[in-house]
């Protein structure tokens, strides 16, 4: 570790859940408290980056010496990160992203009456995988959040998406907690990072992405 590994670069990283209305007070939301996707923005500013976090709904309080965007959706999220990514060097996708939204939500909140309330989902887009397709992509990073066969549905994962680095989790060790346990999946393989609170492996996660970012050709 050391406090200069990204110095200079342009981090961008998107945290928490995304919210997408049902109606003027309901939602279909993940659960993703933005714990990881905060610490990884705080270990990129240790590292020496200058760090953006484009954040869905969350409780917590963003690290000052990042510039923070608040967005509800999906399609908000990607909106924002496609006005930042021309300006960004390594991009770190954390945020649990909606798969769905709702077609036509209401303005007003809905009566609730004996009838069976149907809603229209259509997919939402994807961002991290738009953000690959674009004609220079910065360097990506994915998160992956499955609850079983997770080094088989990771890795399926980073092939689809093309990316060069994926960290993944397990749904029933990270969400909400002060503590998860990783793996890293790159094209060298696997790398397990044991379980610790979430600033120590978003430490070791940054090192891992300086390390690929620099021997990737960068600077
Ligand atoms: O949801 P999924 O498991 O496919 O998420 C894997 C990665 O893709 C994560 O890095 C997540 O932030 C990103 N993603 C995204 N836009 C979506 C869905 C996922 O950027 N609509």
């Amino acid at each position: 570790w050391h406090p200069k590994l990204l110095k200079g670069q342009r981090v961008l990283i998107t945290a928490g859940p995304t919210f997408e209305a049902i109606d003027a007070v309901r939602a279909i939301t993940n659960m993703s408290s933005g714990k990881m996707g905060y610490a990884v923005a705080r270990a990129a500013i240790e590292a020496g980056a200058e760090v953006t976090l484009i954040s869905g709904p969350t409780c917590l309080t963003p690290p000052t010496a990042a510039k923070t965007i608040a967005v509800t959706s999906a399609q908000q999220m990607l909106e924002a990160v496609n006005k930042e990514i021309g300006e960004t060097d390594i991009f770190i996708s954390v945020a649990a992203v909606a798969d769905y939204y709702v077609l036509n939500p209401s303005g007003q909140k809905i009566k609730k009456d004996a009838h069976i309330l149907t809603l229209e989902l259509a997919p939402n887009p994807d961002i991290v995988a738009n953000v690959m397709n674009l004609p220079n992509p910065p360097f990506c990073v994915g998160f992956a959040a499955e609850s079983e066969n997770l080094y088989e549905f990771a890795e399926m994962k980073r092939r689809r998406k093309n990316l060069p680095l994926l960290a993944a989790n397990m749904v029933q060790d990270a969400i909400g907690q002060e503590d998860n346990e990783l793996i890293l999946f790159d094209d060298e393989g696997t790398h397990p990072l044991p379980r610790a609170p979430k600033i120590v492996l978003a430490r070791q996660l940054i090192a891992h992405v300086a390390k690929l970012y620099h021997h990737s050709g960068n600077k």
